[in-house]
């Protein structure tokens, strides 16, 4: 079997990739392990900058996000029992779009499965060859070959590309909490996403749609699921989410639940000869700030322009630099997922001054235009920095 890019995993960094190379007329293989249904039904994030928006629509799979994507203008900051409105648009002149990943994941398959593409579901790729270059992959219980001219590696944290990069440093943190998240048959109680920071931990209320909320809890690590019950859930919520005018927060049916572990990391380089890593594979930030999905796609949106010059042209320069022009975008985003971590979150370890200085330091960013501004050109989304 032979493909022009074998790209492993169909997550939106591998699937944008396969449409975005599609459009420019070179052939790809998707490689995915796991089945269609579960792909298209993993819960995750949720918040498009607009650079991803934006590259959605123009290279035209934006018809369903048109339609459904909730454009919003502002976030909210929540503590000491008020709200502090970051009034995103105002301070930038961009938006971010609530939409769910498991939507873009679907359009994505379905846009590439119309245009004849290959995606192989229960497809596991189980040795990854960057120099001959080829993926070795488990299908239908038999070994097969998959010869390309390039390998991206897009398998998320979790994958085969990353450890076949020989002498790669990692750079890495683990934080002292994890996040746990559901999602509720209740119309949100807020038009605009809350990230409340309260004594008792961190909060988050996002949505998904007019009738679908989506609620997060700052927990520890090692937090058993099994000990929340529906009602606990709800009433930590209203907890942390109370404000000093009886703001209330609606309750509904659960659907979802899960605990997601918290972590920054970066491996360097991000190619190695003819493999390229793109997506969670090559970086993760911890959600605060919702930022994992949309470093992968600004990876892939570069990598997909250095495969375009390279079959147009034969030049690999665009390649060559993918990995330096990448990481500094990658590096500044994990300074502002980490920033508004600890902006947010409460350290268990952290005694009674360091927690008088979170409490200046979120004074400061919601009176501050100057702090307002920075913390709104992270959240629409930097720039991408191209290969110079
Ligand atoms: P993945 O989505 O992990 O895709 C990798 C794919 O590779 C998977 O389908 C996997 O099955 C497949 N795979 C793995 N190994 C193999 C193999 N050996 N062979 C074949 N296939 C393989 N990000 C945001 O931007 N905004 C948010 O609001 C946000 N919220 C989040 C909330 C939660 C609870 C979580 C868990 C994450 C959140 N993120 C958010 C992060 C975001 O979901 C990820 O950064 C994003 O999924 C990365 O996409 P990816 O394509 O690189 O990797
Ligand atoms: C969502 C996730 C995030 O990490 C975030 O910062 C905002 C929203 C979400 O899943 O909707």
């Amino acid at each position: 079997m032979r493909t022009q890019v074998a790209i492993i995993g169909a997550g939106p960094a591998g699937l944008l990739l396969s449409h975005l190379l599609h459009l420019q007329g070179i052939d790809s293989v998707v490689l995915e392990s796991r089945d269609r249904d579960y792909v298209e039904h993993r819960q995750r994030a949720g918040v498009l900058e607009q650079g991803t928006a934006d590259v959605l629509r123009e290279s035209g799979v934006g018809e369903r996000l048109d339609r459904e994507g909730l454009v919003h203008h502002g976030v909210e900051l929540r503590f000491g029992g008020a709200g502090h409105r970051i009034p995103l648009t105002d301070l930038t002149g961009r938006t971010v779009t609530v939409y769910a990943q498991t939507e873009m994941v679907k359009d994505l398959v379905a846009r590439r499965l119309a245009d004849g593409g290959e995606v192989l579901f229960e497809a596991e790729a189980v040795e990854v060859d960057p120099s001959a270059p080829s993926v070795t992959f488990r299908s239908g219980g038999e070994l097969r070959t998959l010869h390309c001219d390039y390998v991206a590696g897009c398998d998320g944290f979790h994958g085969v590309s990353r450890p076949a990069v020989p002498g790669i440093r990692t750079f890495s943190r683990e934080y002292p909490f994890a996040w746990l998240g559901i999602l509720a048959d209740v119309p949100p109680s807020t038009e605009e996403l809350i990230y409340a920071h309260h004594d008792r931990g961190f909060a988050l209320h996002s949505l998904r749609s007019p009738t679908v909320s989506r609620l997060y809890l700052q927990v520890r690590p090692d937090e058993d699921l099994a000990e929340w019950s529906d009602a606990r859930i709800w009433d930590e919520l209203a907890a942390r989410f109370a404000t000093d005018d009886g703001w209330k927060l609606h309750e509904g049916p659960i659907t979802d639940r899960s605990v997601t572990p918290m972590r920054s990391f970066v491996a360097e380089p991000l190619r190695h000869d003819r493999l390229f890593l793109a997506g969670d594979a090559g970086h993760i930030v911890p959600p605060t700030g919702a930022k994992g999905l949309n470093l992968a796609v600004s990876d892939v949106i570069v990598l997909a322009r250095a495969f375009a010059e390279r079959y147009a042209s034969g030049s690999e320069t665009l390649l060559d630099g993918y990995s330096d022009a990448v990481l500094r975008r990658v590096w500044m985003t994990e300074h502002f997922s980490y920033w508004m971590t600890h902006l947010l979150h409460v350290d268990p370890a952290a005694g009674d001054f360091e927690r008088r200085l979170q409490r200046a330091h979120l004074d400061y960013v919601v009176s501050s235009e100057a702090a307002r501004t920075s913390l709104a050109e992270n959240y629409v989304g930097l720039p991408i920095t191209w290969p110079s």
